[in-house]
C-alpha cells in the first residue's frame, strides 16, 4: 500500500502549473476564511450583550476599511482570473509539431489511433517529453476523457470534434477515466495512459505484434460485457481491417484515409483538375471559406465531418449541390481517417 495520496501524481507539464493555480487558491481561501473567522470571533466576544459596548449610531461603513479589505480581494481575484485564463488558453492551443492521435469515445470503451495506423483500445502508448494533441469524437453519447495525473479532462461530444493537448513528463502508467455518466458501465469505462521513453515509443509503434492487434483485443476482451465484446469482435474482424488479414500492420491514418477517399469516389470531384467541378481539398485546411450564405466558416475537423454527412448544410460559394450525403455509411474512425488525409493535403 503506498502512502495517501492528497493529489494525483504529477507527469506532465501542465500538472505543476495547474498544482501552483490550485494550492495558491487553497491559501488565499484558507488566509480569507482564517482573516474572516478570527474577526468574526472577536467581534462576537468583544461587543457580547452585557459588555457595554453597544454605541448608537455610529454608521454603518467607514471608507478606509471598506478599501483596505476590498482592495486586496480585487487583486487576488483578479491575478487568478489572469493566472487561470492563461493556462486555460495555453491547455486549448496545441503546438503546430504535436503528434495528434484519434480518440473515439463509444459505450463504454476508448478506441484510439495513432497517426502511424495503430489502433489501442483502452490504453494509450505515448512518448515523454513530446507534445501530444488529441483529436476527439464519440460514438454515441457523451464521455469525458480524463487522465488526473496529466491534470487533463475534456467532454468527448458526439457529432463534433473536441481536441486538447499535453506533455508528458514522467514515463509511467498512468490512469485514464471515463468522467461523464455515460450509461450503467460508466464506471468501467477506465484504462491505462503508458508513457515512455522515446526509443521504447519507437520499438513499441514499429511492433511488438504481442502487444497489440488481435492480441490484445482477446486480452481486453476477457474483461469486456456482451455489447463491449461485440464492438471488440467487429474491430478484430478481418473483413473490417484489410491490413490485419495479411498480418500486415494498420496502414497509416493518412493512407487509410486516402483509401477511403478513393473508395468512397470523392477523389473523383474533389481533385486538383482544372474546372473540377467540387471545391479543391489541398491547402484548404484550417483557413476560412466562404459559404453561399456569405458567411465565412473555418475548415476544420467539425466542418469537414458536417459536410461529408450532411454536404448541403454548408456549401462553399460557387459550388453547386452535387455532392451525395454519407450519413450512415461511415464509421466514426472512418471520418478521423478521411480527415488525417485531407489535412495532409497541403
Ligand atoms: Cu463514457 Cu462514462
Amino acid at each position: 500500500m503506498g502512502a495517501v495520496r492528497f493529489i494525483p501524481p504529477s507527469a506532465s507539464t501542465f500538472a505543476s502549473q495547474y498544482d501552483a493555480l490550485f494550492w495558491f487558491f487553497m491559501l488565499s481561501c484558507g488566509l480569507a476564511f482564517l482573516a474572516t473567522s478570527a474577526v468574526m470571533v472577536y467581534f462576537a466576544l468583544r461587543y457580547r450583550r452585557g459588555a457595554g459596548r453597544y454605541e448608537k449610531d455610529k454608521g454603518h461603513s467607514h471608507t478606509m476599511v471598506e478599501v483596505l479589505w476590498s482592495m486586496p480581494v480585487l487583486f487576488v481575484v483578479t491575478a487568478l482570473f489572469v493566472w487561470g485564463a492563461r493556462l486555460y488558453v495555453n491547455a486549448y492551443t496545441p503546438p503546430e509539431d504535436a503528434t495528434e492521435i484519434y480518440v473515439t469515445g463509444k459505450q463504454w470503451m476508448w478506441k484510439l489511433q495513432h497517426p502511424s495506423g495503430k489502433r489501442e483500445i483502452n490504453e494509450m502508448h505515448i512518448p515523454v517529453d513530446t507534445p501530444i494533441k488529441l483529436t476527439m469524437t464519440s460514438e454515441d453519447v457523451i464521455h469525458s476523457f480524463f487522465v488526473p495525473a496529466f491534470r487533463l479532462k475534456r467532454d468527448v461530444l458526439p457529432g463534433r470534434y473536441t481536441s486538447m493537448w499535453f506533455e508528458a513528463t514522467e514515463p509511467g502508467e498512468y490512469h485514464l477515466f471515463c468522467a461523464e455518466y455515460c450509461g450503467t458501465e460508466h464506471s468501467r469505462m477506465v484504462g491505462k495512459v503508458v508513457v515512455m521513453g522515446a526509443k521504447q515509443y519507437q520499438d513499441w509503434i514499429r511492433g511488438d505484434e504481442s502487444q497489440s492487434g488481435d492480441r490484445l483485443l482477446a486480452s481486453v476482451a476477457s474483461k469486456l460485457t456482451l455489447p463491449e465484446k461485440e464492438a471488440v469482435a467487429e474491430a478484430a474482424d478481418p473483413a473490417n481491417d484489410e491490413a490485419s488479414a495479411d498480418g500486415a500492420p494498420d496502414p497509416s491514418m493518412v493512407a487509410a484515409g486516402e483509401t477511403l477517399f478513393q473508395q468512397k469516389a470523392c477523389v473523383g470531384c474533389h481533385n486538383q483538375n482544372p474546372g473540377a467541378a467540387c471545391p479543391n481539398l489541398h491547402g484548404a485546411w484550417g483557413e476560412l471559406h466562404e459559404m453561399q450564405s456569405g458567411e465565412l466558416v473555418a475548415f476544420d475537423e467539425n466542418y469537414v465531418t458536417e459536410s461529408i454527412l450532411y454536404p448541403q448544410r454548408k456549401l462553399v460559394k460557387g459550388y453547386p449541390p452535387i455532392m451525395p450525403a454519407f450519413e450512415g455509411q461511415l464509421t466514426q474512425e472512418e471520418i478521423s481517417q478521411l480527415i488525417a488525409y485531407i489535412k495532409s493535403l497541403k
